[in-house]
């Protein structure tokens, strides 16, 4: 029998602050309503030549670096997304490029806020029966780039930013040790986002554009999803700890994905829990989707909440509908890491992305070569079409 322990961690957020006041400057809404209705505060907002991938290189790069785990050891690279920068290339191979993660198979995976608990299980299964051995699992979002910046209902909440653990097999029992990954594609309505933000699609012509799609947008029913947050969160980790075959006093800590602390509050009343047994970071970085679970178990273990031994929960839920939860044995003590140590490592990156222009140059001589199109062309050739 083979467990998927975490054995490295890591966040990466952007610089730019975006605070409760600037966007009582942008929209009608204040710090107060904001704070009260959501513990939200502040959240980050990715620069100009951030994206999706780049953000989620940081993090996974962060979480090799904990992980002490060179990037060509990785068997596999999972990016969990709502904000891709293309439908393909999937953000998962822009990072397996970035990292020089040579012997890895990388795929996005679109299960919206859950996305980060549907990866984990999916890695952490593909570790247990053995097809693999060592996995990146990252949730990355820029969702300032989706966000409707005149609708107060949506952009008050959403960041963006990246997480990312490593997992690793192991023959000692751990990591991983019970889920459930549920869904409901009845409310997809609810909280949704077109697949078409870069370009409209011409096929569906300017009819579908004006039928209420022409922002390319999230579009959200925040009331319900409230309602059908607090009654998944509640149930999912009664669920996953019974599966575990736990009860909720042996659970140490639950990292819930971050989207509103009324939801977390509801569910801690609904399972009789206090709060403290949340660990909550909405208040400084919104709701980053995808990126809150393992960006928020970063910080817990920043400030020391997490122990070898302890029962850990993870717990997501959001567009699709979907949710799903984990429970997770933690064994690993963070370690420190010297200065000198981490710019080596960061050097291995310099080399991977001279590397990968290396490979694209010797496509472009090979292709002028042969006489074939080179690949760019081939597409502007398309686009003149
Ligand atoms: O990752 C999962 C994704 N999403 C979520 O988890 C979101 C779940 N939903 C929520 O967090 C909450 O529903 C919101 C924070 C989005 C909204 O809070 P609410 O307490 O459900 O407010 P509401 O939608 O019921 O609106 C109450 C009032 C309305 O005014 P009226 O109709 O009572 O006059 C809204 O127009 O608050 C108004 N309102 C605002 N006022 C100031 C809505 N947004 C704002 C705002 N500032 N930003």
């Amino acid at each position: 029998m083979r467990y998927a322990h975490i054995i490295g961690w890591g966040a990466y957020l952007p610089d730019k602050v975006l605070t409760n006041d600037d966007l009582a400057q942008m929209v009608d809404t204040s710090d107060e309503w904001i704070y009260t209705r959501t513990g939200i505060r502040e959240r980050r907002i990715a620069g100009e030549k951030e994206t999706t991938a780049t953000l989620a290189f940081e993090a996974a790069a962060r979480a090799l670096a904990v992980a002490d785990l060179h990037p060509s050891q990785l068997d596999l690279v999972i990016v969990a997304t709502s904000t891709p920068e293309y439908i393909f290339p999937a953000s998962a191979a822009r990072v397996q490029d970035y990292l020089g993660a040579t012997r890895a198979g990388a795929f996005d995976l679109a299960a919206a806020c859950s996305g980060f608990i549907y990866a984990l299980n999916m890695a952490s299964q593909a570790i247990a029966t053995g097809s693999i051995d060592t996995a990146v699992v990252i949730g990355s979002e820029t969702l300032s780039r989706v966000m409707d910046w005149e609708d107060r209902g949506t952009c008050i909440l959403f960041g963006d930013g990246a997480g990312a653990v490593v997992l690793k097999g192991s023959s000692v029992p751990g990591g991983l040790m019970s889920s459930t990954l549920r869904a409901d594609g009845s409310g997809g309505d609810l909280l949704s986002l077109p697949a078409i933000y870069h370009n409209p699609i011409p096929m569906l012509g300017p009819e579908y554009l004006r039928n209420g799609h022409e922002k390319n947008t999230i579009s959200m029913n925040g009331r319900q999803v409230f309602r059908f947050a607090t009654r998944v969160v509640s149930e999912s980790i009664a669920v996953v700890v019974e599966k575990a075959g736990l009860t909720l006093d042996d659970i140490d800590i639950i990292i819930p994905h971050q989207a509103n602390v009324r939801i977390i509050e509801s569910a801690a009343k609904r399972l009789k829990l206090p709060m403290d047994k949340f660990f909550m970071n909405v208040d400084r970085v919104g709701n980053t989707s995808t990126a809150s679970i393992p960006i928020a178990l970063c910080e817990a273990i920043e400030a020391g909440k997490m122990h070898p031994d302890d029962n850990v929960v993870f717990v997501g839920f959001g567009g699709g509908l979907t949710w799903g939860a984990g429970v997770i044995k933690w064994d690993v003590m963070p370690r420190d890491i010297s200065f000198v140590g981490r710019e080596w490592k960061r050097a291995r990156y310099t080399m991977a992305r001279g590397r990968s222009r290396l490979r694209k140059f010797g496509r472009r001589i090979g292709a002028r070569l042969l006489g074939s199109p080179i690949p760019d062309a081939r597409l502007k050739d398309a686009e003149k079409k």
